[in-house]
């Protein structure tokens, strides 16, 4: 699609009038002095698929909403950068950058928590609950998605969610139940083949089995609301929760919101004991915009992230009798985003974050909610300007654009074309519709913090906890491998089972 004259003239129209504003308070807090503390507490987060272009695109949309903000909450934490390849590729995959920060060990793209041979590697999580501490895993995907499979589930091939959520239970785990708290998406990997909304290929209900292993199972905002005990297990959606943007809250809680309870339960459950907790909290969604090249999804998924982050340096301030530490890093870049790009038009270094302000919901449900729309050709034609471009923010369509769009049939194809409509307006633009290789951003906050600073290898991530607080990785593993049946059942390939070739994606 081209970029006509009229886009630039309205582009203009909505410029950033704040631009040049003069009174921009600095966005980094004072850091607090930690002095020779070791923390007690460790929270990884781990933004999927957030890049330095999607924190830019971020911070710029912010400063033009409001001139006082000049830096987004991450960027007062930043620490280094992180180096993210793969032991089978340059662009790695969620699964394989996981397992690094999870184990410590490089594998392969759709390994998770093995190596390539496809030997168990234990993970931090694994080891610091066998030492007493409390762990917990909270996201915005499926729970049963790579990243937070790479932390507690060893098996071939990040596709395989059913046998991960038995794993990740403890019901198929040789260490037994070793999450004492799970927040996410996916209850479809828990039903049963026999009821509506399952995915799995069996007939286990492994919610059942996870109520038999002590977990508090629960499936909707309102039990969430009334404070469950732990362990518990707290799944909103069948699939990935919502993008921000379209999220009700009503029925899903946000990520700062599952992020805090997380962190008060954990604390309140570990306060008279020496151990601490690990938490894990994935802002899941960031990558599946950068997939999708849905500009508008990524950057709300980005500012849900950064409240949440906020709140964690929050709450790690107001705990100092339990000394937290935080790192936070994407496992890889998606999209190949960037700002500006190679156009005809005039300005042509330019990008009008403006245009993202009239944003009302993700492309993914507009392109949706078009194609179930029936009517005459004349009145689809008025639903998309009104009913699918407008709430998108796009309130200058021409009729060229939705002549164009009209004659889409795939939700997937209009999802893309919305995300590019936008993306020419606004001047981003996405070189690809899977992951990059580019260094991502490495964030920390809190004891010891600053020992970690500098420019890591992915692995180095897992060392470093190791290290904090005396991990023995290896006697974990060695747990892991012991049962060699369970190896062959859970974690390795079947004969003639080839799904490592099929990975790409995520
Ligand atoms: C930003 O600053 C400019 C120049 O001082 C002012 O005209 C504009 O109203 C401000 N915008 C906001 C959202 O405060
Ligand atoms: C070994 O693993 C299998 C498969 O998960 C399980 O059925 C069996 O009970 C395990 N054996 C021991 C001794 O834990
Ligand atoms: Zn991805």
């Amino acid at each position: 699609m081209k970029v006509s004259s009229l886009f630039l003239f309205s582009a203009l129209l909505l410029l950033d009038t704040a631009a040049a504003s003069p009174s921009a308070k600095p966005g980094k807090k004072k850091k607090k002095d930690w002095g020779n503390k070791k923390p007690k507490n460790f929270i990884m987060v781990i933004p999927d698929g957030f890049g330095p272009t999607s924190e830019l695109m971020a911070r710029d949309y912010v400063h033009w909403k409001d001139n006082s903000t000049t830096m987004l909450p991450v960027d007062g934490l930043i620490i280094g950068q992180t180096r993210t390849k793969s032991s089978d590729s340059y662009v790695t995959d969620s699964s394989a950058s996981a397992t690094a920060y999870s184990a410590g060990i490089k594998t392969y793209n759709g390994g998770v928590g093995v190596d390539s041979t496809f030997t168990p590697y234990a993970t931090v999580l694994e080891s610091l609950s066998l030492q007493g501490f409390k762990t917990g895993l909270v996201v915005t995907s499926r729970i049963t998605h790579a990243t937070p499979a790479s932390y507690i589930a060893h098996t071939h091939h990040r596709d395989l969610e059913s046998n991960i959520a038995l794993q990740l239970i403890g019901h198929a785990h040789p260490l037994g139940r070793r999450v004492d708290l799970i927040l996410g998406g996916g209850s479809c990997h828990f039903l049963p083949s026999t009821t509506p909304g399952s995915c799995r290929p069996d007939s286990t209900d492994a919610f059942t089995l996870a109520k038999g292993l002590g977990y508090n199972v629960f499936q909707t905002r309102s039990e969430f609301d009334k404070n469950p005990k732990l362990p518990y297990l707290g799944l909103f959606t069948r699939d990935h929760m919502s993008y921000e943007i379209d999220r009700d809250s009503a029925k899903e809680p946000s990520l700062k919101e599952m992020a805090i309870r997380a962190l008060n339960d954990l604390y309140s459950a570990t306060r008279k004991s020496k151990q601490g907790f690990f938490v894990m909290v994935e802002a899941s969604r960031i990558d599946h915009a950068g997939h999708a090249n849905d500009p508008v999804a990524h950057l709300h998924d980005i500012l849900a992230f950064n409240e949440a982050m906020d709140a964690i340096r929050e709450w790690i301030d107001g705990h100092e009798d339990s000394p937290t530490t935080m790192v936070a890093t994407a496992d890889h870049e998606c999209g190949g985003l960037t700002v500006g790009g190679d156009i005809p038009q005039d300005p042509s270094y330019w990008y009008a974050p403006s245009w993202f302000a009239g944003s009302r919901a993700s492309a993914g449900v507009l392109a949706k909610r078009f194609l179930a729309f029936t009517g005459s050709d004349e009145e689809k034609k008025k639903f998309l300007r009104e009913e699918v471009l407008k709430p998108y923010g796009i309130s200058d369509a021409t009729d060229a654009e939705i002549q164009e769009a009209a004659k889409i049939t795939s939700s997937g194809k209009l999802e893309t074309w919305l995300g590019k409509a936008m993306g020419d307006r606004a001047r981003v633009y996405w070189s690809t519709g899977g992951h990059t290789g580019a260094d991502v951003t490495l964030y920390g906050y809190g004891p010891k913090v600053e020992e970690f600073a500098g420019h890591r290898e992915n692995t180095e991530v897992a060392d470093f906890i190791v290290d904090l607080f005396g991990l023995n990785l290896e006697s974990v593993s060695r747990k892991l491998r012991k049962n060699q049946t369970w190896v062959d059942e859970w974690v390795k390939p079947a004969k003639g089972e080839t799904m490592k070739a099929s990975v790409h994606g995520h």
